[in-house]
């Protein structure tokens, strides 16, 4: 197979095409020193254009000297070579598996180019695990307005005949009785809607986000221990977005709220704002994405749990209903974005993503 040439790549904005792709894509010279990075590998190995064009691909990569002399071998060969399933443990990004392409190429000064391209494998999976979730979620949902509407209409009647019989009594002592169906019977109702989750379609308004994050700051701080703090950095380049902000305020005070219950007296919330770069959300890929992420350093989920906590009803709190979550969830949803979680004790990251621009 004759292997295609490449176009020039003088500097690095010669290869800013790359960034058109969602494959993680590396440029090197006949040394293995980059000459070029796309977004894609920007985002998947925590590395920015700038810094790391020029540089050795081994130091940034920390290539082991096995995969280091593949490489070199691999632009000896005419044509492209697969790697499978090598674990990378880049410099500025958590290790991780992945399916490697190397092709050869040949600039037209005729000196050797690598071209690298990667794809993680447990990004493939998180994408896989994703579709399970929501299909999971779609039928919880559709069982829970099942049950919700069975529940709904004898609970009306049954309030309605508590309400005529406190009407006919006399004895303030049997009253008694009759205002606690009542009432029982309205915190039944408000537990159903509840878990019914959000009924109105978005209002989407432009939203700044960070005015978003802030709110909730301002809303939590009046009820914060002493021992809690509530730190934020944000990324100020985040575009507002066409959203409903009542609904992301929930959402993220939800998330926040549970942070809170779980560090007690004592600990860190970080709010922290971030772009990304060529993400899937729900099957779309999006090439940017806003990441509002909710830290704290607190014991983690529990893992008893940690698989279900989207549901319904799925509580690791003596108080708790369990339904902070699959409603903030279904908030962010609605408008178009997800909601990810990764947790170990001392660091717990929920993750609210939304798309900044339509689906590509
Ligand atoms: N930041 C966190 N750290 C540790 N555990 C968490 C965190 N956030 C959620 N959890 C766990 O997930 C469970 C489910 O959270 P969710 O918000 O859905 O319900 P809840 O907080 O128990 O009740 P509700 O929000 O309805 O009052 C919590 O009970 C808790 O065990
Ligand atoms: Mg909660």
């Amino acid at each position: 197979m004759k292997v295609n040439p490449l176009p020039a790549i003088r500097t690095p904005t010669d290869c800013l095409w790359l960034d058109d792709l969602s494959t993680a894509v590396l440029v090197t010279d006949e040394n293995l020193r980059l000459l070029a990075i796309n977004s894609a590998a920007e985002v998947l190995l925590g590395l920015s254009r700038e810094r790391v064009v020029g540089g050795p691909l081994g130091h940034w990569l920390r290539l082991d000297r096995h995969l280091g002399t593949q490489l070199q071998q691999a632009l000896q060969r005419e044509q492209p070579v697969t790697l499978r399933a090598r674990r990378l443990k880049p410099l500025r990004a958590p290790e991780f598996l992945a399916d490697l392409v190397l092709s050869p190429l040949h600039a037209e000064d005729s000196s050797g180019r690598l071209l690298l391209e990667l794809t993680a494998i447990d990004r493939q999976q998180r994408i896989s695990r994703e579709d399970q979730l929501r299909q999971q979620q779609a039928i919880s949902r559709a069982v829970t307005r099942g049950l919700a509407h069975e529940i709904k209409n004898p609970l009306g009647g049954l309030r309605g005949a508590a309400q005529l019989l406190a009407s006919e009594l006399d004895d303030p002592g049997l009253r008694e009785y009759t205002g606690i169906i009542i009432r029982e019977a309205d915190r039944l109702r408000s537990l159903v809607d509840r878990m019914l989750g959000p009924s109105n379609l978005p209002r989407r308004h432009e939203v700044n986000l960070h005015e978003v994050m802030e709110h909730v700051r301002g809303l939590v701080s009046v009820q914060l221990p002493l021992g809690l703090r509530v730190t934020a950095d944000y990324d100020p380049s985040i575009p507002d977005i066409v959203a409903d902000r009542d609904m992301l305020v929930q959402a993220i005070l939800n998330l926040v709220q549970n942070a809170i219950q779980a560090l007690g007296d004592h600990g860190e919330i970080r709010l922290v704002s971030r772009i990304l770069r060529q993400y899937t959300i729900s099957g779309k890929r999006h090439r940017l994405v806003a990441r509002l992420r909710i830290r704290d350093n607190g014991p983690g989920i529990p893992d008893e749990i940690r698989e279900r906590i989207f549901f319904p009803m799925v509580t690791g709190r003596a108080a708790g209903t369990g339904l902070g979550l699959p409603i903030a969830q279904s908030l962010v949803q609605l408008n178009n974005g997800l909601i990810e979680c990764h947790s170990r004790p001392g660091r717990t990251d929920f993750d609210v993503l939304l798309p900044l621009e339509t689906a590509s």
